[in-house]
């Protein structure tokens, strides 16, 4: 039986008590205690009445490092951050807007490296973008650029290689960070070896 039915039968048992007492009892002062929990009975009813609706927290993004084979597979991750945890959506848009408060990220993969996005991303006072978009002095934009790597926003190192690869993706240019970068959890010891054997190698051998 769920809280809600027991509930629901504990109001109506105090509403048929009601009803008896006043049925019943002709004593003046029991009368009114009957009426009353006739009153807060049906109330009680009614209350529990209404669709239960649990308000939780939206779905976090699960980084599920097993899942990730490709570098495109790193930027669909990106691209979803980029529109949820990471909150990038609030400020900047991905192409020209007129009511945009920071600069567009349109080609922003192209424009920038590797290395500067990623300190755009945790050191954004390091260098501060200045808006161009009208005459005169560039101004400063209206809003700042958060710490993604700190709170509120707070994304790991393994979500902000994902959100480069989509801004990499999204720019058209072929991707640069590898799925060998990315931490595993637990597994810390482990990790240099990986990336000697994978992409990094292969490219300096190429060159
Ligand atoms: C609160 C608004 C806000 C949020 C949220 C935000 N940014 Fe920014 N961002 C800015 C502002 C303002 C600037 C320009 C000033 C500066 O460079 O610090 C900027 C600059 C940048 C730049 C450098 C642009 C250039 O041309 O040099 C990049 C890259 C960038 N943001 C990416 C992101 C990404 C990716 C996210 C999400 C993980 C994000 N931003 C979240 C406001 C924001």
């Amino acid at each position: 039986m769920s809280e809600v039915v027991k509930l629901q039968l504990i109001g109506l048992a105090v509403v048929g008590s009601g009803a008896l007492i006043l049925l019943l009892v002709r004593a003046q002062f029991v009368r009114v205690i009957g009426f009353v929990a006739i009153v807060l009975g049906l109330f009680t009813l009614t209350a529990l009445s209404v669709p239960q609706m649990a308000s939780l927290p939206p779905v976090e993004e699960k980084f599920d490092i097993a899942t990730v084979k490709t570098p495109t597979d790193m930027a669909t991750i990106g691209q979803k951050i980029f529109f949820s945890k990471g909150q990038c959506a609030l400020c900047h848009t991905i192409g020209p807007s007129e009511s945009a408060r920071c600069p567009d990220l349109k080609g922003i993969g192209a424009k920038l490296s590797r290395e500067f996005l990623f300190e755009s991303l945790t050191q954004p006072q390091a260098y501060i973008y200045l808006d161009y978009r009208h005459e005169g002095q560039p101004k400063e934009y209206p809003a700042r650029m958060p710490y993604i790597n700190k709170n509120p926003i707070g994304l790991s190192k393994n979500e902000i290689l994902s959100v480069i690869a989509f801004l990499q993706q999204m720019s058209g240019e072929p991707i640069s960070v590898s799925v060998a970068e990315l931490e595993v959890p637990g597994q810390a010891p482990a990790a240099p070896v990986k990336v000697a054997q994978s992409g990094p190698v292969a490219v300096a051998q190429a060159h």
